[in-house]
């Protein structure tokens, strides 16, 4: 089965004071949340959706999930930090279908999405799953257009890595929830302390990771600038015929 995770466990801080954590802000008269959730469920290949959310926001996350179209989506607490909330949603997919005789936790794939990049696409969403199956695990990447510094200090740089070689991280990240689990588990703690990305772990182990083609527009809504740009995002038609 292929359960898609919406990571929504974070509080929003560069956003600025604001009433709710960002991933609930409105965008075009309905909440960030709900847009990147639309286009989980509306996927045919992803048979399960779960919304992993704060602690003190589930029961308002349960509200605005609370229509008919939403009945199918799980909405969990997510941890502390986004590897904890990416460990929840683990701990949850691993296991969904092992009753049913699809083998659970054995052949189950984990898409994991920051639920604040809401121009996702059903192409993007379509090769993560495609390179799961292919090669056990992927991240979404845009070839990087500014050069990179390396600064060791925060004062001089130290190195300018080859651009060409140079991607930034996007989601969705995509795994096996078999392996995925099995190298969480190998890690040790000081492991742990260092490793914030999932992918991290892959490479650390040895473990290839594929690329897949992000968009530059599937940006990550972080800051209030951020929020004007995807408004007009929303205007836009995006790509030929592709908006979503
Ligand atoms: N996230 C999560 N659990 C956490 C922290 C972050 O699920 N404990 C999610 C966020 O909700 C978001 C995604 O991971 O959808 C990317 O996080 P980011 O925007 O970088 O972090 P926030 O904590 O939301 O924001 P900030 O760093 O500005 O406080």
């Amino acid at each position: 089965m292929v359960i898609a995770a919406i990571l929504a466990g974070g509080s929003g801080s560069r956003m600025g004071n604001t009433a709710k954590p960002k991933q609930f802000m409105e965008l075009g008269g309905k909440p960030i949340l709900l847009h990147t959730v639309d286009k989980f469920l509306l996927h045919p290949e992803v048979d399960g959706v779960a919304v992993l959310c704060p602690a003190q926001w589930v029961s308002y996350t349960k509200d605005l999930l609370s229509a008919p179209e939403y009945q199918s989506v799980e909405v969990l607490a997510g941890g502390a930090t986004r590897n904890e909330t990416l460990k929840n949603a683990l701990e949850w997919a691993r296991h969904i279908g092992e009753d049913s005789g699809f083998g659970g936790c054995g052949d189950n794939i984990l898409v994991t999405h920051d639920a604040v990049r809401p121009f996702v696409t059903h192409r993007i969403i379509s090769e993560n799953i495609a390179a799961v199956k292919e090669g056990g695990a992927c991240d979404t990447v845009v070839p990087a257009t500014d050069t990179i510094v390396r600064s060791a200090d925060g004062k001089a740089i130290s190195e300018i890595p080859p651009r060409p070689e140079l991607y930034q991280g996007q989601t969705p990240q995509s795994f096996r929830c078999k392996e995925l689990a099995e190298l969480m588990e190998s890690l040790t703690q000081e492991e742990e302390a260092v490793l914030t990305d999932a992918c991290k772990i892959y490479v650390l182990r040895g473990r290839p990771v594929y690329l897949v083609q992000g968009e530059v527009y599937n940006m990550k809504i972080t800051y209030p600038y951020d929020v004007k740009v995807a408004k007009a995002l929303l205007d836009l038609d995006l790509s030929d015929g592709e908006k979503t």
